[in-house]
């Protein structure tokens, strides 16, 4: 157990962690609120820093085929391999290692769903390759209809499934184009049924142009041509705290929510005011904090989280993935052009996928 982003009138903890003992036996916390009190007893998993690990990666993505040309670094022939060598490391405990054999008992028969953008197509596909990569001889059914792929691990039955959604509310074509309605969220009946839901969204909500998938917003009975994307996002995201609050079974399913994925096309914010992007970058920045900071999006998503009845985790990956400047496909990548937004595969994602595996074991 981890965040509670519970508010139940008496304490509402942002600590996202998990009891340690001490610094090597950390303890899940029991279902309820994180009570923070001598300061080594409590571990919040996502402050810490980055450090070297010879025995990093976790596994060899040439012997993962489930790997998107987006995100194949290697395969694109990226010719540094420090950035693999990285291992996060919590101040106050230890990350336990990722067991896909556990993780697949533990999760016989059910469903596990990653519901957002790219971003969440990334770290699915991470967690397929550690999964393949724990027990490479079991066959995979691999199924795919529309936005939903399905890979079923196929002995235990775990499905781990991708729903394709840019902004989680829907887009439906209306008579005059296509229509963002910041007030619904249809595909929600088949997200409910899952025992495991790991939502994003983010990356869409301020593209504009060609790139923009909408062309009116609809709230409520309102139509309108276009508004402050802040605020679209902030009202697309809390529908999707109202559907959670009302639609979900939280005792059956348990719910994620991604923190926002940084990117890193301006140098300045790392101290490197001459470079456009992260083109040039190999090794992780040295500490536990980003100069800049974090951007207005996180503190949207944080308010919106602050109005949630139910449990829903958040996996705060902001600034340690701020911290990896270098974790990107830059140039190395099957599509062209510099890549800052997305990460390669082996790498950072593979530790989102350790932290949600904390979380759920
Ligand atoms: C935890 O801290 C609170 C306030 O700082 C204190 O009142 C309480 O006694 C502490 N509990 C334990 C178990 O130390
Ligand atoms: C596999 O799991 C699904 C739910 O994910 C269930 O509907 C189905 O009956 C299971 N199949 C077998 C053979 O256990
Ligand atoms: C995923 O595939 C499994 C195995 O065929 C199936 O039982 C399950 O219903 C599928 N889930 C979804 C959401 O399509
Ligand atoms: C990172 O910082 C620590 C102290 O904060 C220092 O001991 C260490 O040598 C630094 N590592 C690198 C690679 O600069
Ligand atoms: C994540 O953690 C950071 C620092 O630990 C905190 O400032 C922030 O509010 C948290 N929430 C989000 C949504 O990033």
């Amino acid at each position: 157990m981890g965040v509670e982003m519970r508010i139940d009138g008496c304490i509402s903890v942002a600590i996202f962690g998990i009891i340690c003992l001490s610094p090597c036996l950390c303890l899940a916390n029991v279902e309820g609120d994180v009570y923070q009190n001598a300061s080594n007893l409590i571990c919040n998993r996502y402050e810490g820093r980055w450090v070297r690990d010879e025995s990093y990666p976790l596994y060899d993505s040439s012997k993962c085929p489930h790997i998107n040309r987006v995100f194949d670094c290697l395969k694109y022939g990226r010719p540094d391999h420090e950035y693999l060598k990285y291992r996060w490391q919590p101040h106050n405990c230890d990350l336990p290692r990722f067991d896909g054999r556990s993780f697949l008992t533990k999760f016989k028969g059910k469903q596990i769903m990653f519901i957002g953008d790219s971003i969440s197509v990334n770290q699915y596909q991470s967690l397929i390759c550690m999964l393949h990569s724990s027990v490479p001889e079991l066959p995979i059914l691999e199924q795919g209809r529309g936005h939903i792929t399905n890979y079923t691990f196929q002995g235990y039955n775990v499905s781990v499934i991708l729903f394709f959604s840019t902004h989680l509310v829907d887009i439906v074509n209306g008579k005059n184009g296509r229509i963002l309605k910041l007030n619904s969220i249809e595909n929600g009946e088949i997200w409910k049924k899952m025992d495991v839901l790991v939502f994003n969204t983010w990356l869409w909500w301020y593209r504009s142009g060609p790139k923009q998938p909408w062309d009116y917003i609809q709230i409520g009975n309102k139509i309108l041509k276009n508004m402050y994307r802040m605020n679209a996002f902030k009202l697309g995201l809390t529908t999707w705290a109202k559907w959670v609050n009302t639609k979900v079974d939280t005792e059956k399913t348990k719910v994620f929510i991604q923190g926002i994925s940084p990117k890193h096309y301006s140098g300045a914010q790392w101290n490197k005011p001459n470079e456009p992007n992260c083109a040039k970058e190999t090794v992780p920045i040295n500490g536990s904090t980003y100069p800049t900071g974090l951007s207005q999006a996180s503190y949207a998503l944080q308010d919106v989280l602050n109005t949630l009845i139910k449990p829903v985790q958040l996996l705060n990956i902001t600034i340690l993935s701020q911290l990896r400047k270098d974790a990107h496909p830059s140039s190395y990548n099957g599509i062209g052009g510099i890549d800052c937004t997305h990460w390669c595969i082996a790498g950072l994602m593979d530790t989102w996928n350790q932290l949600l595996y904390t979380a759920l074991m």
